[in-house]
């Protein structure tokens, strides 16, 4: 066997091993082999790539560290269309699309796929002979943004399926979230270098995959939940199955979703989820509702904008009132200012809020914070608090306008 051909087998040997310990540690939390040790089969493979580039494949996972820059990424045009979905919050709402499927359905038993709604930013990945194609966003619907480079970063994103019966080709689209403790980590870093901190974690998320450089991406370390397989003649007969199926190729789909017999199954998920929800390391908006056989999906079809046999039930940002004590700035070590607002403590989604933050100073000025106000907290997609208002009705009279030379309580360098 000459140099080439075993370096060839060499390569495809560390990139199935590579792939698999990937597999285990993102998908299944279950690794086999030491951080350090699964460095060292890539080091090996980073270096064989090197020595031989015509080994190098655009899908070897090497190429998830980045490094490439994208100056404008190109648009593309959606194979399947990028709907979005009716949504509600209201159950009587939920009660009359049930009405409604059961309505075009008759005589036939129907069941829903509950599912999280993730939130974060919609993607729609494209599959060849098993391999990673593109990476498109939503964008109009119609067409968008070709991410690939971004994407491909992403740990738990198989860039080669497993062993399987998948289609040739399909597309198989979800939501790419960054984990909360990311998402504060992010922040911490971007308060220390002056930087806006992100709202949330939808909103880091967005601004990570439009980042030019990949290796930037790669260190922000998003992740992605998969929900919905496109392609011709798929040979699912519901989309649970579906689901199944995309899990044994390597995907990771959520666990945390269920197939319901009746519309009260249905509530049940809604309701267990919105005490769980903080308890979940990503934010979600609400629930996912799919009718499960795809034949009756058919049968549904479409409006102009969604289909007629899914909807989103999502939950309200919980929002409350509290005093405002005090304010705390916040200095990183650049010297970038955060103020956060001490509250009288109040429950909110779950937890007792104490603090929550005022962004920037600017912020302070479009309030018209006074002293000693009552101030609307809301806990919605993001972990941080926020103050989103005054309630006016409980102002003191000749209260006066907060001063953030003279009212500061306390200065916190980090
Ligand atoms: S299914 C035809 N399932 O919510 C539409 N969407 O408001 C198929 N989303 O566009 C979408 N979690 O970006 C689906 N489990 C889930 C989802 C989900 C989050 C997003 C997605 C969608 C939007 C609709």
């Amino acid at each position: 066997m000459n140099k080439n051909s075993s370096a060839k087998e060499r390569v495809a040997e560390l990139t199935a091993l590579i792939n698999d310990h990937n597999y285990r540690y993102y998908i299944l939390s279950d690794p086999l082999i030491s951080d350090f040790d699964f460095d060292q089969l890539m080091n090996e493979l980073i270096g064989l790539e090197k020595d031989y580039p015509e080994l190098l494949e655009s899908d070897s996972p090497t190429q998830r560290v980045g490094g490439e820059i994208t100056k404008n990424f190109e648009t593309v045009k959606h194979v399947y269309p990028m709907l979005s979905l009716g949504n509600t919050y209201s159950e009587d709402e939920l009660r009359e699309f049930h009405e409604r499927v059961v309505k075009s359905i008759p005589d036939e038993k129907v069941e829903y796929v509950c599912e999280l709604k993730f939130d974060g930013v919609a993607i729609g990945i494209q599959y060849e002979n098993g391999r990673f194609k593109r990476a498109v966003t939503r964008g109009d619907g119609i067409q968008g943004d070709d991410v690939s480079t971004n994407v491909k970063t992403i740990r738990s994103l198989p860039l080669r399926l497993k062993d399987g019966n998948y289609p040739e080709q399909f597309e198989i689209r979800g939501e790419i979230i960054l984990p909360r403790a990311t998402f504060e980590r992010i922040n911490e870093e971007r308060i220390d270098i002056g930087e806006t901190p992100f709202a949330n974690p939808r909103n880091s998320a967005s601004g990570t995959l439009k980042l030019q450089d990949s290796g930037e991406v790669a260190k922000r370390k998003l992740d992605c939940f998969l929900y919905a397989l496109y392609g011709e003649n798929l040979p699912f007969p519901s989309h649970e199955e579906g689901l199944k199926a995309a899990s044994s190729w390597g995907f990771k789909i959520s666990n945390d979703r269920k197939v319901c017999q009746s519309i009260e199954e249905v509530f049940a998920f809604i309701n267990y989820w919105e005490k769980k929800r903080p308890e979940l390391p990503f934010d979600i908006d609400g629930v996912v509702i799919k009718v499960n056989s795809i034949a009756q999906q058919n049968e549904l079809g479409f409006t102009a904008k969604s289909p007629r046999w899914a909807i989103s039930f999502k939950y309200k940002a919980e929002s409350g009132s509290s005093q405002l004590l005090s304010v705390d700035y916040q200095v990183g070590r650049t010297g970038a200012i955060t103020p956060v607002a001490n509250l009288s403590p109040v429950p909110l989604a779950g937890t007792i809020v104490k603090r929550a933050t005022l962004h920037n100073e600017d912020q302070i000025v479009k309030l018209d914070l006074h002293v000693d106000d009552t101030v609307f907290v809301e806990k919605g997609g993001e972990i941080i608090p926020k103050i989103t208002g005054v309630d006016l009705s409980k102002r003191k009279a000749n209260s006066k306008k907060w001063n953030s030379s003279t009212n500061v309580r306390s200065v916190i360098l980090s």
